[in-house]
């Protein structure tokens, strides 16, 4: 799937910014990122206006890391055909969107946030989709809402994670899992802390049983040391309303995360993983790898032509197969 927002998403958020002070817009959306830097979570998202310019500046950085995530999970385990969807967190719904895109199999979506602002938004974006409208949507605190809510095939947590304090993450990991009969996928921003809370719930649920199906091409401790820690990036076309929204000069946007997709049930192989963009010289394509014995660099030389070739289109994140080198299809 492509990192863009479906057509249906970015059109019905075109119609509710009609009118929209583009200005009072930028402000709100101002405001809402500096409480996050700040640690406040969503807490600055109160009315309509806020949840509309938050969805307005983050649904297409979240959404394109979500749909990388659900593109490595896809890859690794192409037979995985969910039919039911936990969105925990789900804000505007994003992930909801991402997972329809990527799965449709999937029939029966169930979205659980404390910010009835963000309920409102995402149940009016969703009567634009035919599958999402009769998604059901439930207010509350995550610890309570995920304890009441039906196991699912696939359950998703994106940029929530880090609203919670220490134990309440602990906790909500231990929920979530348990509602998880098949996937698990958990994405946050890709900074150092980010890629830490990644780190503690991936060996809290290897330990009650999950096993890994990406990024990692192992269930072993992660062998990246400080200060390396393992993000990806995904590049995003920036409109000319939304450069205004972030007071950004640039036309693209490169949204930094940070996942794990956890499954009930082993991959039939796991893939090794770039980790970096790769290094392109005319003598050779050097990449970072994550491979299952460790980390290592891999060197395709020129003088190797169709190889070369090859690893020239190698992206930081793409999965190298254990039967493919970094040059082989
Ligand atoms: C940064 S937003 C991400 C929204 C969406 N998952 C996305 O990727 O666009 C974080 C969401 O988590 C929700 N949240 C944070 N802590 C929560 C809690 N304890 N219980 C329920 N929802 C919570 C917030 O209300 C907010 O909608």
């Amino acid at each position: 799937m492509t990192p863009d927002l479906p057509a249906e998403l970015k059109a019905a958020l075109a119609r509710k910014a009609e009118g929209l002070s583009r200005n009072d817009a930028a402000q709100r959306a101002d405001a809402i990122s500096r409480t996050y830097r700040d640690g406040g979570g969503s807490d600055r998202i109160r009315t309509g206006g806020d949840a509309l310019a938050y969805a307005l500046a983050r649904m297409p950085g979240t959404y394109a890391a979500i749909a990388a995530s659900l593109n490595a999970l896809t890859e690794v385990t192409p037979e995985f055909t969910p039919r039911s969807l936990l969105d925990v967190g789900a804000g505007p719904g994003t992930a909801t969107w991402a997972a329809s895109e990527a799965f449709a199999s999937l029939d029966t979506f169930t979205l659980l946030d404390a910010n009835t602002a963000l309920r409102d938004l995402a149940t009016e974006l969703a009567q634009s989709h035919p599958r999402l409208a009769a998604m059901r949507y439930h207010a509350g605190h995550a610890r309570k809402v995920v304890a009441e809510a039906s196991e699912a095939d696939l359950v998703i947590a994106s940029y929530v994670i880090n609203e919670l304090g220490e134990n309440e993450r602990a906790a909500l990991a231990d929920a979530m899992w348990a509602k998880t009969s098949d996937t698990l996928l958990v994405v946050e921003p890709g900074t150092p802390a980010g890629y830490a809370r990644i780190i503690d719930l991936r060996a809290r649920l290897i330990a009650r049983g999950a096993h890994v199906i990406a990024p990692c091409p192992h269930e072993a401790a992660c062998p990246l040391t400080r200060p390396d820690w393992c993000h990806f990036t995904q590049r995003l076309q920036r409109s000319r309303a939304h450069k205004h929204l972030k007071g950004a000069e640039l036309p693209y946007e490169d949204e930094k995360f940070s996942y794990v997709v956890l499954s009930r049930t082993a991959p039939v192989q796991r893939p090794a993983r770039v980790l970096a963009q790769p290094h392109i010289t005319k003598i050779a394509v050097t990449a970072k790898i994550c491979a299952a014995d460790g980390i290592k660099t891999e060197s395709v030389p020129h003088r190797d032509k169709a190889a070369y070739k090859r690893a020239k289109k190698r992206d930081w994140g793409d999965a190298v197969f254990p039967q493919n080198g970094l040059g082989v299809e």
